[in-house]
């Protein structure tokens, strides 16, 4: 006896005979297994979804169809994997098994051991929620098996990658009550301490001392004392210095410009840049990768209190630079710029900072790109990267016309543009006028890529964005 049923829509079509515990297996719909069930074949060819499941007596057969020359990508076998690994988890699948051939038969385009490394990346992807605070069961884990010679290195890989992936979704998706200035940093020795870096927490006093003005003043109206956090990681202290610096407000309320709005909730996730920034240390330091990396890490909660800065303020940076504060709510910008001058100081040769800076952003580009300013050739080469490995961005540009909109009559300049338009382009502009001379600058605005709904190997959760882009960045640039 056999059933049918549309693994994409979870819609089953005569159900019964397969118990829960059951193997899978992965298979392409040229696999002779096919011919063995009558009307398979025909089926198949019908079936709207490129992935078909067919029950027989033993196990469970996941049939893909052959994917278009052009719709192949190392991107369309990670949602693929993170497709079948959520729907056999949601039945209980205990494991399944694909051969490296079938990866080649579906996937001609791609070679086989990326097609291997995504598979697992995928499958790992689509396997995550959160569920911290939700009573019922978690999702069942069916665990992978990939068949072939040499796959061993492919597997950790992406292991390891996606792992590093879901620490950035945890962050991300955690409470403000339980993630927060003063919490942030242990979550972050607790899940580095068997990485080979060294972690460094500079708290208010040597905040003080080493002038961090900006980071400081967005901090004043909360309970929570704003830290810096520092993480090295030296897999080879002769590349270039490459410096990661992110955005970690644990709650953006607007400070004393309070938002208003329905999505106030998802201001837990603007510290979104930070996550990015922590999950690619993990994957670098936990793949070896050859790069001498730093993360420089802004933690600060934006409230309005008593205590919290008022519009209309001064901050005098480091750096002598003086900026009035136009808006309490443009305070990603304040920290960053903080970040950017410990870039110089530490003379890092490439900077690269991400942030959920601007809703402006996500108006431009939408909720599947971030935008990438500063050097024109190194964006250009990040939307490459961003291509292969899934963080999807574009080249945004720095228009030096517009420079003027942040002139202010009482300060050196503010915080905010004089212009309603254009509210992403003058953000980068800020920054790029705290960027040390010596660095190759990029600057990632992640605000419209903080959460997705369930489609491939993403959840109804946060996305995680920017831990694979900008781990692979910095081992490009240390070749
Ligand atoms: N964290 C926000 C940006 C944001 C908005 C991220 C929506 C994700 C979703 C940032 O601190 C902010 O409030 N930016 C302001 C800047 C404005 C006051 C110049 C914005 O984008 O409206
Ligand atoms: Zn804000
Ligand atoms: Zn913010």
């Amino acid at each position: 006896m056999s059933d049918y049923f549309d693994i994409r829509n979870n819609k089953v079509t005569k159900w019964g005979g397969f118990k829960m515990g059951k193997h899978a297996v992965i298979i392409s719909v040229t696999d002779e297994r096919i011919s063995q069930y009558p009307n398979l074949k025909d089926y198949i060819d019908l079936h709207s979804s490129d992935i078909v499941t067919h029950m027989t007596e033993s196990e469970l057969l996941v049939i893909l169809k052959n994917v278009k020359q052009t719709e192949q990508s190392t991107e369309k076998v990670r949602m693929t994997a993170g497709d079948i690994a959520r729907q056999l988890g949601k039945l209980k699948v205990q494991e399944a098994t694909i051969a490296v051939d079938t990866l080649q038969t579906v996937f001609t385009e791609v070679n086989d051991h990326e097609a291997t490394m995504a598979f697992v990346e995928g499958w790992h992807l689509g396997q995550y929620e959160y569920t911290t605070y939700k009573s019922k069961e978690p999702l069942h884990h069916t665990e992978l098996h990939i068949e072939g010679d040499e796959v061993a290195e492919a597997v950790n890989n992406g292991k390891i990658r996606a792992a590093s992936m879901n620490f950035s979704r945890d962050l991300m998706n955690d409470i403000p009550s339980e993630l927060n200035p003063t919490t942030f940093p242990k979550r972050l020795k607790d899940e580095l301490e068997d990485s080979d870096v060294t972690i460094e927490v500079f708290n208010k006093a040597k905040l003080e001392e080493m002038e961090m003005n900006g980071l400081l003043t967005v901090g004043q109206g909360s309970e929570h004392d704003p830290v810096f956090v520092e993480i090295s990681y030296q897999g080879d202290a002769s590349k270039p210095l490459v410096a990661l610096v992110g955005k970690g407000v644990t709650y953006d309320t607007g400070g004393i410009n309070l938002k208003q709005g329905r999505h106030l909730s998802d201001m837990r996730m603007d510290m979104g840049g930070a996550a990015a920034v922590a999950g690619a240390m993990k994957l670098l330091a936990e793949s070896k990768a050859k790069v001498n990396v730093v993360a420089l890490l802004q933690i600060v909660e934006n409230m309005p209190d008593s205590k919290a800065i008022l519009p209309g303020d001064v901050i005098r940076y480091k750096n002598g630079k003086t900026v009035q504060i136009g808006n309490t709510d443009a305070e990603g910008r304040l920290i960053l710029a903080d970040g950017l001058l410990r870039a110089g100081e530490l003379e890092a040769e490439y900077v690269v900072d991400i942030a959920t800076l601007t809703g402006a952003i996500a108006n431009a580009l939408g909720s599947k790109l971030a935008g990438v300013f500063g050097d024109e050739d190194l964006s250009l080469k990040m939307k490459q990267l961003g291509d292969v490995n899934g963080d999807h961005n574009w080249p945004m540009p720095l228009v030096d016309s517009y420079d003027s909109y942040l002139d202010s009559d009482y300060a050196d300049f503010s915080n905010i543009s004089t212009k309603g338009e254009a509210g992403s382009i003058t953000a980068g502009l800020f920054l790029r006028r705290f960027v040390p001379e010596s660095c190759k600058w990029l600057h990632v605005d992640m605000a419209g890529m903080m959460s997705s709904k369930e489609e491939g190997y993403y959840a109804n959760s946060a996305t995680g964005f920017g831990a694979r882009l900008l781990a692979d960045y910095t081992e490009y640039v240390s070749k």
